[in-house]
């Protein structure tokens, strides 16, 4: 039990350092962006709305972008079939409409965006094997569907035209394990659900056979593996730091930092912060531009101004920033003896005499007193 309210607690940790904005998730690949989720529609990823009356979209450049309209709801949510294709005439756009299967659990088999009648209700929703098939013509029919006697359990096969039976819930979701095992001819499987956010990377190939909460071994994206799987019990998952993410994972190791100039982490770096040498604030999104800098001259004062290395208080030059190979001399010069400069300054003549100069003001000040 301790265990499960320590992984609800990370999973609330995780959904708050996000990286994308609500209604939108990381599509790694081409895109490599936030973009909206399937079911919503926005001229950019901050923007994501749901769309409206069961219309549904599919994520990607079809569902997010400057030029997207409400017209990229042009499919329907599971369980409707499109009754009119969306309108994209500049001006009128609109959604599909959508028109429920009804009650019988059934869905159409492919999410078109092209006009569908009842009869394309020929599937079975998640969870539900087909026990009647759809009707087309005069007396068209949606497909008729009965659940799964466990929840969890779905049909490896979406049957359209052949009725099936409660066997054919024969495999678990990924975020569940197989507590009863299915026969052919036999029992129906039956699901348990894994801790919170854990999944079953036995249940992507097909697992049937008898497994324990053990084959909940897959932490979710964003977090990293502190202990595996093993007799008795799940992953053990913890979030990764701030500015770092990491892809699902069943293998010990650790997350990655956004930033290519940080360093791995480890047990021992648990943080992401510029490498030594590198200064500036480390990218707080995946692919985004370094904000590391490479102040490899020692004469460097090791703080940047305006992003670029800057010279030490008492000296003055033009430091390089990001050079591949450090200076072999420095390339910031000492002020004339006596004389000091702030951090930054480049010219020589940005060295004064206040050390001496300012004693020196004082002592004739005092003397012009005296007399
Ligand atoms: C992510 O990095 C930025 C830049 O270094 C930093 O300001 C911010 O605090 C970091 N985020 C968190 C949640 O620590
Ligand atoms: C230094 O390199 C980083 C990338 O590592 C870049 O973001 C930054 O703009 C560069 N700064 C300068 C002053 O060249
Ligand atoms: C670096 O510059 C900052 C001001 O920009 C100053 O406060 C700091 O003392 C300087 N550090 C060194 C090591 O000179
Ligand atoms: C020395 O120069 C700095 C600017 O580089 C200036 O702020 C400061 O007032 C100067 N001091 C004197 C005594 O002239």
């Amino acid at each position: 039990m301790r265990k499960l309210i320590i992984i609800v607690l990370v999973l609330v940790s995780y959904v708050q350092s996000q990286i994308c904005p609500s209604y939108a998730s990381w599509v790694a690949g081409s895109t490599n962006a936030c973009q909206c989720n399937n079911g919503y529609y926005g001229t950019s990823p901050s923007t994501c709305k749901a769309c409206p009356d069961n219309s549904w979209s599919t994520q990607g450049s079809t569902n997010t972008g400057p030029s997207i309209t409400v017209s990229a709801c042009n499919q329907c949510a599971p369980g409707y079939f499109v009754s009119t294709v969306a309108v994209t005439t500049p001006g009128s756009e609109a959604a599909a409409k959508c028109t429920t299967c009804g009650t019988t659990h059934s869905t159409p088999n492919t999410m078109a965006t092209t006009q569908q009648t009842i009869s394309d209700c020929n599937t079975c929703m998640d969870g539900y094997y087909l026990t009647v098939v759809a009707v087309t013509g005069g007396s068209a029919a949606a497909a008729t569907c009965q659940a799964c006697a466990s929840q969890g359990a779905i049909t490896r096969l979406r049957a359209t035209d052949t009725p099936q039976t409660a066997n054919d819930c024969n495999l678990c979701l990924p975020g569940y394990w197989v507590s009863s095992a299915f026969a052919q001819g036999g029992p129906a499987i039956r699901c348990t659900a894994c801790p919170p956010g854990l999944t079953n990377s036995a249940s992507a190939t097909g697992a049937t056979g008898l497994q324990t909460i053990a084959s909940c071994d897959t932490c979710p994206i964003g977090f990293y593996v502190t202990a595996i799987a093993q007799s008795g019990g799940p992953v053990s998952c913890a979030p990764c730091p701030p500015n770092s993410s990491s892809p699902p994972s069943k293998n010990l190791g650790f997350c990655t930092c956004f930033d290519t100039n940080a360093p791995a982490l480890s047990s021992s770096v648990t943080s992401c912060a510029c490498k030594t040498n590198y200064f500036g604030s480390v990218a707080t999104a995946p692919l985004a531009a370094s904000g590391c800098v490479l102040c490899n001259d020692p004469n460097a004062n090791y703080s940047l101004i305006n992003g670029k290395c800057a010279c030490r208080a008492n000296t003055y030059g033009t430091p390089t920033s990001n050079a591949t190979t450090p200076p072999t001399s420095s390339t910031c010069y000492n002020c004339p003896t006596d004389a000091t400069s702030p951090a930054g300054t480049t010219e020589k003549a940005g060295c004064n005499n206040s050390k001496i100069l300012l004693p020196l003001v004082t002592l004739l000040f005092s003397l012009i007193l005296l007399l």
